[in-house]
């Protein structure tokens, strides 16, 4: 095999296995091969930066945003209609947004042409991300807690990769969802959403471990947030992953605070009555 393919090759492989969502909960069927579990072993101990982002094409800007009507003012008991998302499917390539804030899930898919409003490196997140995770790492480091990236951005394709991945580790198709978007579902394709850990502990151990408390304590103070948290699968469609946190700025984040089991459906009036 040429040398290029080769590094190509291994660098994807090595991206799937770092994806932030191969972890699985304690109690559930225990998926084959190396699946990361609570407490688990210490994963390979490839460099953080690994997980950076095949290059990008350079975005042409931010493109405008479908906005959502209906919206008031999220965050309040008053009762407001329901955002809906009025995008057709050509519209994919921009992401629902509800008051400003893009919503990327399994009810509102981007499609493969979704572009960041800006990247930056190493981990392909929008500039604005990666000044915010820069402080937040800095602030951590700073009380004594070592916070280590372990997937950043992630493309339409790759996440593709990751998800077949997955349901041929686990042997579930239905498990591996609970943890594993389907390209176009995941928050990591805008460059907003980050998994950390400290490096050592992976799975859902990574809230017992100092860096998965701090971060639910005082992520919201640099503008992010606990994206999946327990016991919200219904709402959110996601497992818990005390890992993934997603950037909202420090506005809204505020409104989650800290050790907060909000959900960002909840926030924007989109939980399911
Ligand atoms: N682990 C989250 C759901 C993702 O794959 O984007
Ligand atoms: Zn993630």
């Amino acid at each position: 095999m040429p040398l290029r393919h080769l590094v190509r090759t291994t660098a994807i492989g090595i991206l799937i296995a770092l994806a932030g969502c191969a972890a699985v909960p304690a109690g559930a069927p225990s998926p084959a091969g190396t699946a990361p579990t609570a407490f688990s072993p210490a994963p390979p101990s490839t460099p953080a930066q690994s997980s950076a982002p095949p290059s990008t094409t350079s975005p042409s800007g931010p493109a405008p945003q479908p906005t959502a009507t209906g919206s008031s003012r999220p965050g309040t008991d008053a009762p407001t209609p329901k955002p809906r998302d009025r995008r057709t499917s050509a519209q994919r390539n921009r992401a629902f947004t509800v008051d400003g804030i893009p919503v990327v899930s399994k009810q509102h898919p981007i499609n493969a042409g979704y572009r960041r409003s800006s990247i930056s490196s190493p981990y392909g997140l929008t500039r604005e991300t990666q000044r915010a995770l820069t402080r937040m790492i800095a602030a951590a480091r700073a009380g004594g807690v070592r916070l280590r990236v372990r997937s950043g951005y992630r493309s339409y394709a790759l996440q593709a990769q990751i998800l077949s991945s997955k349901i041929r580790e686990y042997g579930s198709e239905t498990l591996a969802r609970r943890y594993n978007a389907a390209p176009g579902r995941s928050e990591h394709q805008t460059g907003l959403a980050v998994d950390l850990w400290d490096g050592v502990t992976w799975g859902v151990g990574v809230r017992n471990t100092r860096a998965g408390r701090w971060l639910w304590a005082n992520a919201w103070r640099y503008g992010f947030i606990l994206r999946y948290p327990a016991g919200k699968e219904t709402i959110t469609g996601y497992a818990f992953e005390p890992w993934h946190y997603r950037y909202l700025g420090t506005g809204p984040a505020r409104a989650f605070g800290p050790n907060s089991y909000r959900t960002l459906e909840e926030y924007l009036g989109l939980a399911p009555a």
